[in-house]
């Protein structure tokens, strides 16, 4: 029996922060190039034009509904059990699809219906009022109907896992999470394996480095063993990600970087290489939760990632 997610492509597009206007050339340009595996959300507003440039690729024949992987995600607002089906049913009516390969819940976090991003505590649902294991009830009933293949979580720690697989029917099959050199989830990334839940590494290039933070892409490490390799930087970060048994999901909306993205699937980084870069990790998050922490709210980065 193949496992279930012998269908999921390693290396997969990134969309969050992929602009109106920019995203639909890039998926164009993405699935001309070879990717097969697309990773969206509700919350990234583009999936209606993400399903734009699905449907061309269809009618065009460049590729058909089969070969591809879509994923989408759950957003916090929507974590009801009566709003579950009805969330998915939008992001597939965006998508244009039948069915998703993949719906993940987003976040281990609950807003009240409607509060895309609260600024207070009163926009927020404690999870003892509204349970996981009743969201992730409703995600199973999704697969039993055929709505979605397979069903998995994002920001989950082993420890909210863990309390889910307590109750739950289906097992997740997917735990996207951030990781990359400097964030590296060693022991995250031994209990999803030990589970047999993929891990996917989000943000595997350090995403966007626009606040003045330092940039994974100048790490001195990294960048001599591109130099080593004759590689980029990011091929670096994707092979290494790839290499340690996780899938990437890279996010670029220029066709040369596209491209070379999709090229680390060819670099192989020697044993020390990857010495090298285990020396890296200094659990550095770039989503660090913060913006869940409200005053007199229920979520706090310590509680959100089950680390003191
Ligand atoms: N589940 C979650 O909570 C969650 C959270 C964050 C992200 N994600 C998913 O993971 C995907 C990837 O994460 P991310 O978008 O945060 O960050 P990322 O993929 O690590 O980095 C994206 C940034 O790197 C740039 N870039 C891409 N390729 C490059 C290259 N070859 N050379 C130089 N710069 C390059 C992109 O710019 P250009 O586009 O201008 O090329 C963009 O600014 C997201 O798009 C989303 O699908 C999920």
């Amino acid at each position: 029996m193949p496992s279930p997610l012998s269908a999921m492509p390693s290396l997969g597009l990134g969309t969050w922060q992929a602009p109106p206007g920019q995203v639909n050339q890039a998926v164009c340009d993405a699935l001309e190039l070879g990717y097969r595996h697309v990773d969206c959300a509700s919350l990234y507003g583009n999936e209606a034009e993400i399903g734009a440039a699905l449907q061309r690729a269809f009618q065009s024949g460049l590729v058909q509904r089969e070969e591809l992987w879509i994923t989408s995600k759950l957003w916090n607002d929507c974590h009801a059990p009566e709003q579950v089906r009805p969330a998915l049913l939008r992001s597939l009516r965006d998508l244009g699809l039948e069915q998703l390969d993949l719906y993940l819940i987003h976040w281990p976090v609950v807003h009240r219906h409607g509060v895309l991003m609260p600024e207070r505590a009163s926009e927020q649902i404690p999870l003892e009022q509204m349970p996981l294991q009743d969201t992730w009830r409703a995600m199973e009933a999704l697969v039993d109907e055929g709505l979605v293949r397979e069903i998995g979580v994002s920001n989950f720690s082993a420890i909210k896992i863990d309390s889910l697989l307590q109750h739950a029917r289906r097992r997740p099959t997917v735990n996207q999470v951030e990781r990359h050199p400097w964030l590296q989830q060693n022991a995250l990334l031994g209990y999803c394996q030990h589970q047999g839940i993929q891990l996917t590494a989000y943000s595997p290039l350090g995403s966007s480095s626009s606040n003045g933070q330092p940039s994974l892409l100048d790490d001195p490490v990294i960048c001599a063993i591109a130099e080593e390799h004759r590689a980029s930087p990011p091929q670096v970060l994707l092979a290494w990600g790839l290499a340690t048994g996780t899938a990437v999901i890279p996010k670029s909306v220029h066709r040369d970087r596209l491209a070379s993205n999709l090229a680390a699937l060819r670099l192989q980084l020697s044993h020390s290489d990857l010495d090298r870069i285990a020396a890296l990790d200094r659990h550095h998050r770039i989503l660090d939760g913060s913006f869940w922490e409200l005053p007199g709210g229920p979520y706090t980065r310590a509680n959100l990632w089950d680390e003191a």
